[in-house]
C-alpha cells in the first residue's frame, strides 16, 4: 500500500462517550483533514450480525466490507445501545479486527486527495493503526458524564432506555475495551491526556487546537 507523504495525521482513542467524536469532527473540519469514527465500522458490522445471524460469518463481512460506503455509516440504527453492545462483542475476535484494520489504514495513509491529512478516532488508533501519527490524543471523561452525555444522545433519538440502563452498558463497554486481549483500549505514552468532564466542546476544541498549531507554526 502506497503512503501518502506530508500529510497530517491525527490519532485519538477514547472510551465510550467522551466526546471524542464531536471533537474530531470538528478538528477536521479545522484542518480540512478526512475524518473517519471507526466504532463506525464495529457498528455497521454488529448491526449486520443483529440483522443476519445465520449468515454472519468471516466470508459475509469480507464482502461487506468491500462495499462499504460511507454513506451507511449515517444509519441511524448504529446509534442505538443494542447495537454498541454488540459492537464490542465482535470487537474482542481478532480475526474481524483484522479485516477491518486495512480499511482503516487505507484511509489513514490515502485519503482523498483534496483533504492534508487524517483524522481517525477509536480504541487502538493511537498504537496500531496509525503508530506515527503526528498527533495523538486520549479524550477521557468521567463515568457518570459520560452516561448523561450518551443518555441525552439516546433521548433525542427518541430511544426508550433509562439513565440507569445506560451507566450499566457504558460501565460494561468499559470493562470489555480496556481488558480485552486483543487491541485493548489505553493511554499510550505518547498521547496526550484531555479530560473533558468539566470542558464545554468549545474548550477542548481550543485546548487541542493550541497543542496542534503550536507544532504546526512552528
Ligand atoms: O466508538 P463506539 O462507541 O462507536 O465503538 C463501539 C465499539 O466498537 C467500542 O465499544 C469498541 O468495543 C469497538 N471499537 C474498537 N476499536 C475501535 C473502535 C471501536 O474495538 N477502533
Amino acid at each position: 500500500m502506497n503512503r501518502k507523504k506530508n500529510i497530517l495525521k491525527i490519532a485519538i482513542d477514547s472510551p465510550a462517550a467522551a466526546g471524542a467524536g464531536t471533537l474530531a469532527r470538528a478538528i477536521s473540519k479545522h484542518y480540512n483533514l478526512f475524518y473517519l469514527d471507526t466504532g463506525k465500522i464495529y457498528r455497521l458490522i454488529a448491526l449486520y450480525k443483529i440483522k443476519f445471524p445465520k449468515k454472519f460469518n468471516l466470508k459475509f463481512i469480507k464482502e461487506k466490507i468491500k462495499i462499504m460506503n460511507f454513506k451507511d455509516f449515517n444509519n441511524k440504527k448504529l446509534l442505538s445501545d443494542e447495537v454498541g453492545v454488540e459492537a464490542s462483542i465482535i470487537a474482542k475476535n481478532k480475526n474481524i479486527r483484522k479485516l477491518i484494520h486495512s480499511f482503516q489504514i487505507n484511509f489513514a495513509y490515502n485519503p482523498p486527495k483534496k483533504y492534508n491529512g487524517s483524522c481517525l478516532d477509536g480504541r487502538d488508533i493511537t498504537y496500531k493503526i496509525v503508530p506515527d501519527a503526528d498527533f495523538k490524543f486520549f479524550i477521557t471523561a468521567n463515568l457518570k458524564t459520560r452516561a448523561m452525555r450518551r443518555f441525552k444522545e439516546l433521548k433525542t433519538l427518541k430511544k426508550s432506555i433509562t439513565f440507569g440502563d445506560v451507566l450499566k452498558s457504558i460501565k460494561n463497554r468499559d470493562k470489555s475495551d480496556y481488558n480485552r486481549k486483543i487491541s485493548p483500549l489505553k493511554k499510550t505514552k505518547d498521547s496526550m491526556l484531555i479530560n473533558t468532564t468539566k470542558l464545554s466542546k468549545r474548550a477542548c476544541f481550543l485546548k487541542i487546537k493550541k497543542i496542534i498549531d503550536r507544532k504546526i507554526k512552528t
